[in-house]
């Protein structure tokens, strides 16, 4: 893997409520060597209205774990989701698709992949400030036989990129990563200058980030506990994510690009769910108990407790699971070519 030079600080506590990352924190294990050398702006999307993201105390390995599995399950529950938005970018890219594809923010690499197959033949390079997630996207692009067209590279996006000529990209991909960075429109600046003229990029974002699981009424408890874990998490969000709900139509443009399209997604899963749906939940049901258990009342912990559990009540084994969350996409383009 290769690695930027190093960006801002780290402070592994500094974490986001329901976004996953440790934000602008140390990988665990990595310590002041290569694998340090970005500074993260983040606090984990988990995103993608991914779920709770580690707890405060901020980024040991297991947390990291659970958050590239968290990551890694997302791509995989809302497969058809991604498949269809790359297929679609792919679609926009029409005969010059290109040869160069960066992924910012690229975590396990879900959309990584899902670009990699659709735009044939293409070199995708998989930018994110984690030595942990990049690490797993590696093996993973080993396993799916990608290697080949596959570069993770580590960088903090608040920094500067390494390696990347001006003009030299065709598409750019930023899922759910564009709101960790302190400065934004100064990556979007950058995106801008290694975009080709005529290149495109793709941002996804959300300012709705929780993931529904449940019911208002789940036959436990007092109805509601959902919202009201959700409000508990939204408490913060504010504070620790300003970009979350960020207006990306007026960012691109005044960055300097021409907008092509926007697309609101609303997924909505239903019974039969895909396999991996039962262990997300219960991933992200862990990750908002780390952040809320202290403020929740008796009661409703006890219910998110089960709902965590392996028993009956827990999220692994209910048949009134659904599974939903909100997009936006926006395609935008550099001007000229
Ligand atoms: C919510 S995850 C999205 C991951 C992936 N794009 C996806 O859709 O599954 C946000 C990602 O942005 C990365 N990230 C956050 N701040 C960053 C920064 N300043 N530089 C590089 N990567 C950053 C995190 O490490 C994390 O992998």
């Amino acid at each position: 893997m290769e690695t930027a030079p190093a960006g801002g600080p780290h402070r592994p506590g500094d974490q986001h409520p329901f976004d996953g990352t440790p934000a602008r924190g140390q990988d665990p294990g990595h310590g002041h060597g290569a694998g340090d050398g970005a500074g993260h702006g983040h606090g984990g999307d988990g995103g993608h209205g991914h779920g709770a993201g580690p707890g405060h105390g901020g980024g040991d390995a297991a947390e990291w774990a659970a958050w590239a599995e968290l990551l890694d399950l997302d791509g995989e529950v809302f497969r058809a989701y991604l498949a269809g938005l790359t297929a679609w970018v792919r679609e926009l890219a029409g005969d010059r698709p290109g040869g160069r594809i960066i992924d910012l923010g690229c975590g396990t690499g879900t959309g990584t992949f899902a670009l990699a197959r659709n735009f044939e033949g293409a070199e995708v390079i998989a930018l994110d400030a984690s030595a942990d997630l990049l690490g797993r996207l590696t093996a993973t692009a080993r396993d799916l036989g990608l290697a080949g067209r596959v570069r993770a590279l580590q960088a903090d996006l608040d920094g500067a990129w390494p390696g990347l000529g001006a003009g030299s990209v065709d598409v750019a991909w930023a899922s759910m990563s564009l709101h960790h960075l302190a400065d934004p429109d100064a990556a979007l600046a950058r995106v801008l200058a290694v975009l080709r003229p005529g290149g495109l990029l793709a941002v996804a974002e959300t300012d709705d980030p929780f993931v529904r699981f449940l019911p208002d009424d789940i036959g436990l408890g007092r109805r509601g506990l959902e919202e009201r874990l959700h409000a508990e998490l939204a408490a913060g969000t504010g504070a620790e994510m300003p970009e979350l709900r960020a207006d990306w139509d007026d960012r691109l443009k005044r960055a300097g690009f021409a907008l092509v399209a926007r697309r609101p997604f609303a997924l909505r899963l239903t019974p039969p769910l895909p396999a991996a749906a039962g262990r997300f939940a219960q991933l992200w049901m862990e990750r908002t108990r780390s952040r809320v258990a202290d403020r929740l009342a008796g009661d409703d912990l006890a219910v998110l407790d089960a709902l965590i559990g392996d028993g009956p009540d827990g999220v692994r084994h209910r048949d009134d699971l659904i599974v939903a969350a909100n997009r936006t996409a926006w395609v935008a383009q550099r001007p000229g070519g």
